[in-house]
């Protein structure tokens, strides 16, 4: 563990950098881009950037230092579980320049407030600086939320995209017992306690799924829609991103794939989706390679580990676990390094395709 001099260093620097990442991802957009709702599947991006600012001050001023709401009329709009993303628009939202100040404003106190701290090894919000990075993740991956948004409305952006992976051969994992999750640093309740896992033997691609494998699938009909984005130009595609349309890159793993697509495609190969726990373990030993290009659907329904104890609150993991969604692994090139560990658990219903997911593949040995 970092010693406490160091780790408030460290919050510090990870708070300015995904505040940079924020302000840089919503700085070319207009007003009116970013008030407006690009897809009922998302929030108009002002609300997210309201929410990341009304998410710090909640944990990091009002929780732990008990201060008053700044715009208390606006709790419920800013609650992610009063409203769904598709009534946001219609609410009294803060508009750009209001919002940008309200994060600035916060951001000022949090950086005071967290001075004057101790962060206390003992107290679980505290310890290892938690709740500072309960709200660093949350930002980061509010800004993953963001360039989705971006992507399905066409909006330009600079973000980047996946690279080009190597298409390998099956590794074969021997059967075994291995640890499963963390109990360490800024890992989320639905990554802990670890445990141990009994895995039996099974065989998994060392590299994601890429377009031109996945375009054969579709030539061949397997599946009747090609992924989120893909036009059809003559023989080939056409892929829409970052706001503007350009030849399929053969060797990047697929993205904009749902679960039963992903499904699909790894019985039309004569394989099957890995377990989260195969992906961890294969991960855990360093055979997978390409990960952290795009997330990767797993076989698995949302679940608590054997122990599994919700904290700092429910709303995270433990109201969606069940058998509506699937587990996803690995992070994209959307995730930021902070979250994109080997233990991390992403979660989605299998018909959603706006998130940034492909898939490799496995099989029993
Ligand atoms: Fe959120």
């Amino acid at each position: 563990m970092l010693e406490a001099l160091g780790l408030k260093e460290h919050i510090v620097a990870e708070l300015a950098e995904a505040r940079g990442r924020t302000l840089r991802l919503l700085e070319p957009l207009s007003d009116e881009q970013l008030v407006c709702q690009h897809s009922p599947l998302q929030s108009p991006l002002v609300w997210d950037l309201a929410h990341i600012g009304h998410f710090e001050e909640l944990w990091l001023l009002r929780r732990l230092g008990g201060a008053e709401p700044i715009f208390p009329e606006s709790d419920d709009v800013y609650d992610a579980f009063e409203h769904s993303r598709e009534e946001r628009p219609a609410l009294e939202l803060l508009d750009p320049a209001t919002a940008r100040a309200y994060l600035a404003d916060v951001r000022e106190r949090v950086v005071g407030a967290l001075e004057r701290t101790e962060l206390d090894p003992d107290d679980r919000l505290l310890g290892d600086g938690f709740v500072f990075g309960l709200v660093v993740q949350h930002e980061q991956q509010h800004i993953e939320t963001m360039l989705q948004t971006l992507q399905l409305s066409g909006l330009p952006h600079d973000a980047g995209g996946p690279s080009p992976v190597t298409p390998g051969e099956e590794v074969l994992v021997e059967a075994g017992t291995f640890t499963m999750g963390t109990d360490t640093g800024w890992a989320y309740d639905n990554e802990r306690p670890e445990h141990d896992v009994e895995v039996p033997a099974f065989l998994i691609d060392s590299a994601p799924v890429t377009n031109t494998r996945y375009a054969e699938f579709i030539e061949a009909g397997g599946w009747s829609e090609p992924p989120f984005g893909w036009e059809r130009d003559g023989d080939g595609w056409t892929c829409c991103r970052h706001g503007s349309t350009a030849p399929l890159a053969p060797d990047e793993p697929v993205q904009h794939v749902s679960w039963h697509e992903a499904d699909a495609f790894a019985l039309w190969a004569g394989k099957r989706l890995p377990s989260e726990a195969e992906w961890e373990k294969a991960a855990s030993l360093g055979v997978l390679d390409g990960t952290g290009q795009v997330w990767e659907w797993t076989g698995s329904d949302f679940a608590g580990y054997p122990g599994f104890e919700p904290f700092p609150y429910r709303e995270y993991s433990e109201v969606f676990f069940g058998s509506d969604y699937k587990v996803l692994r690995g992070g994209s090139w959307a995730t930021h390094a902070t979250v994109a560990r080997t233990t991390f658990r992403n979660w989605d219903f299998p018909v959603r395709r706006q998130i940034f997911a492909g898939l490799r593949c496995a099989r029993d040995a």
